[in-house]
């Protein structure tokens, strides 16, 4: 029978408090002090049974162990808070350097279409938008393109529905945003200054220098007594405000059904400045836009007189002056969304 005054036993659970863990902590705690089942109250309870004269001094050395009890608890409970506090520090090594985060910005054709367009609209051109689901009539045919050519073949155009007879009917992807001008025209009268940017679609696979899906800006100004000259001009003053005031430029003839005369303009070459390089092909020049003055038969349908109106438009690759700006050597590189290449255009959005 545990005698009620031999202390022993009980102080040498108080030993073992300093090396209990969490638990096994908690758990002695409850057996030694718990009210109801507690050791201590247990012996304080049983005083009552042994002979007087004894009784005080072992009430008091029962009292005494009970606050080094209450004393030994606290300081354990406080040893493993703090030790698991080390361990959760130990987990983080703030010598390590920080994770740098992406710093976003904008794609190097956005910046070029952005670019392009806010030169026409300092020049007091608005911004004229049409559907990438055109219908043949204005993506071909109001174009002045001749039933058969062969633009309009399924090789290089997708149709969306090519059973029908109307060619009004006929939708497809549009193939260039050349039909956006017969809308601007059909829309409301003359004058007319537009830039026209969007995305358009061929039947392309992707290879170094075709994607199926692209962006074009088209420009339109019609007005009366416009000429050549307002096309030379114009465009010239946009290839040095886009490319730098000493630029050179020429313009080719060309062909296009919807233009008569049609040019090509060139630049002279960005990236060896007209010595001949691999990216020029030896030439020192660079095509970077089709244009000429909007062709009478496309003024008609839309009831435009070519007596009274005249005017001049030109159509441009995004993608493609990116490509010559940059000297990116295949296309695919501006789909990719690699942000190996994508970093290097570095400028905030
Ligand atoms: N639509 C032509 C194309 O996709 C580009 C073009 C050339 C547009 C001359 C024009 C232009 O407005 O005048 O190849």
């Amino acid at each position: 029978m545990a005698d009620t005054y031999d202390l022993t036993s009980l102080r040498d659970r108080l030993d073992r408090v300093a090396s209990l863990d969490a638990s096994a902590l908690e758990a002695e705690e409850i057996a030694v002090l718990g009210r109801k089942q507690g050791e201590l109250n247990a012996r304080l309870k049983a005083l009552g049974s042994i002979p007087i004269e004894q009784r005080r001094e072992a009430g008091a050395s029962l009292n005494t162990l009970k606050g080094e009890f209450e004393a030994a608890f606290a300081a354990r409970r406080e040893v493993l808070r703090a030790a698991s506090r080390d361990a959760a520090r130990s987990a983080i090594d703030p010598t390590m350097p920080g994770r740098a985060a992406w710093v976003g910005s904008r794609h190097p054709v956005t910046e070029v279409i952005d670019e392009i367009v806010e030169i026409f609209r300092s020049l007091g051109f608005t911004v004229a938008l049409g559907p990438e689901v055109e219908n043949e009539e204005l993506n071909f045919h109001a174009l002045n393109f001749p039933p058969d050519h062969p633009a309009m073949d399924m090789h290089d155009t997708l149709y969306l529905d090519q059973g029908r007879d109307a060619p009004a009917e006929r939708l497809l992807l549009r193939t260039h945003t050349s039909p956006v001008q017969i809308r601007v025209m059909r829309g409301g009268p003359p004058p007319y200054r537009v830039v026209i940017p969007g995305m358009v679609y061929r039947n392309d696979p992707f290879d170094p220098s075709h994607a199926p899906a692209f962006s074009q800006i088209e420009g339109l100004a019609v007005d009366r007594g416009i000429t050549f000259v307002d096309l030379k001009a114009t465009l010239t003053h946009f290839a040095r405000r886009f490319l730098g005031a000493d630029t050179r430029v020429r313009f080719r003839p060309s062909f296009f059904p919807f233009t008569e005369p049609s040019a090509e303009m060139d630049v002279g070459c960005l990236l060896c400045g007209g010595e001949g390089c691999s990216a020029c092909k030896g030439t020192g020049w660079m095509e970077i836009l089709g244009c000429g003055m909007v062709h009478e038969q496309v003024l008609k349908g839309c009831d435009l007189d070519p007596e009274e109106w005249t005017g001049w438009a030109f159509g441009m690759g995004p993608q493609r002056i990116a490509m010559l700006r940059y000297g990116v050597p295949d296309i695919r590189l501006l789909y990719s969304g690699d942000m190996r290449f994508l970093s290097q255009f570095g400028r905030l959005a």
